[in-house]
């Protein structure tokens, strides 16, 4: 039987992570192998001529699952009909740049690409937000689509995540396949929390495994959380190919549910949960099946925890307080 093409729009597809991205969408990662995928590209008009070129590369892959590619400068064209937009394009951080300084700069973009979902996309609708800074980003969309499910829209910390199985498998020396429930908390910043106090290692309480709070404070969690400044030092530009792989490890688990026992991060609407205000993108751990996620409940918050998640959603309100002022929301 043949299946109808989903279709998933990218934004930035000219870019350094369009450029990982979209040969791994085309060969079938994102959703599963056998779904066909159509792609909308959407680039700035100056950049519609790489994007043309990237295009002609997929051609030239012969990838049997990819049934058409089309590019446009034009936000409403591009996600008309869209079952899944990954917002990729944004202007990314450089040396000396701190997140707090692209607030203004990217978040007039992701306004008309909010309208435009809520104008056009499929009633489906998924919305991953990579371009950083990428909660409050996801945060300026989704309050520009009243017409779509807040719950759609999501913003990465994906990439924070696969960092801290990482660390956390070097550390222990086992595979990060050993590895289950870690958690990154908060926003996509130097502030979020990784946090390994329910995470387990071959089925043990993976802190209590390690037992040792001076690695855990003094070299885990500045290590992950600043890993993309430490990338952007060492490459001179940001990274791209670790990205695009969490960006498709993050749609392929919402479409398609996480393991039994298991739990993701990812930066959702939240719900109050955890205390962390209702409304506001913060990264919690969540598991996914049907298409559809749901914030892990009923796990315990000791102080150390507390102090940092509390910390990284206090510069999620000042960055939604920084757009409000702006009139970006
Ligand atoms: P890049 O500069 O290589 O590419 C960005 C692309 O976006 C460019 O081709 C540009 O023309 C395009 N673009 C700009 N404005 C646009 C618009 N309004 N509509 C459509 N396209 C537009 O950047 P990159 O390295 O690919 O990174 C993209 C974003 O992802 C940056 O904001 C970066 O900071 C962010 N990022 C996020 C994570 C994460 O974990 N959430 C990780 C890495 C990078
Ligand atoms: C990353 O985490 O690698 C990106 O968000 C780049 C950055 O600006 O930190």
């Amino acid at each position: 039987m043949t299946r109808t093409p989903v279709t998933v729009t990218v934004t930035g597809a000219a870019g350094q992570i369009g450029y990982a991205l979209l040969f791994r969408i085309a060969s079938g990662h994102l959703l599963g192998e056998g779904v066909p995928v159509r792609l909308r590209l959407l680039e700035i008009p100056q950049a519609v001529k790489a994007a043309e070129g990237t295009a002609m590369e997929l051609d030239d892959c012969a990838f049997p699952l990819l049934s058409g590619i089309d590019i446009f400068d034009d936000a409403g064209k591009a996600f008309e009909g869209a079952n899944v937009a990954l917002l990729v394009g944004a202007r990314p951080r450089t040396k000396g740049m701190e997140r707090g300084d692209l607030l203004e700069a990217n978040g007039g973009i992701f306004k008309p690409q909010g309208e435009a979902i809520n104008a056009g996309a499929a009633d489906d609708i998924k919305v991953l937000v990579v371009g950083n800074p990428a909660n409050t980003n996801a945060l300026i969309a989704q309050q520009h689509a009243p017409d779509v499910p807040a719950e759609r829209f999501t913003a990465m910390t994906r990439l924070d995540h696969n960092r801290a199985l990482a660390q956390l498998s070097k550390k222990a020396g086992v595979s990060v396949s050993d590895i289950r429930r870690m958690t990154i908390w908060g926003n996509h910043s130097a502030t979020q929390y990784p946090d390994i106090f329910h995470a387990e290692i071959a089925g043990k309480n993976a802190a209590e495994t390690v037992n040792d709070q001076n690695w855990l404070e003094n070299d885990f969690i500045p290590t992950v959380a600043k890993r993309g400044a430490a990338i952007i030092e060492a490459r001179g530009a940001s990274s791209a190919a670790s990205a695009a792989s969490a960006a498709i490890d993050h749609v392929h688990t919402w479409v398609n549910g996480t393991a039994d026992g298991d739990w993701t991060s990812m930066a959702v609407v939240s719900d109050g949960s955890y205390g962390v205000a209702e409304g506001l993108i913060s990264s919690f751990p969540v598991t996914a099946k049907d298409g559809k996620w749901e914030i892990v409940q009923g796990l315990e918050i000791d102080d150390f925890s507390r102090a940092r998640i509390d910390a990284s959603v206090a510069e999620l309100s000042e960055e939604r307080d920084a757009v409000r002022k702006l009139g970006l929301i």
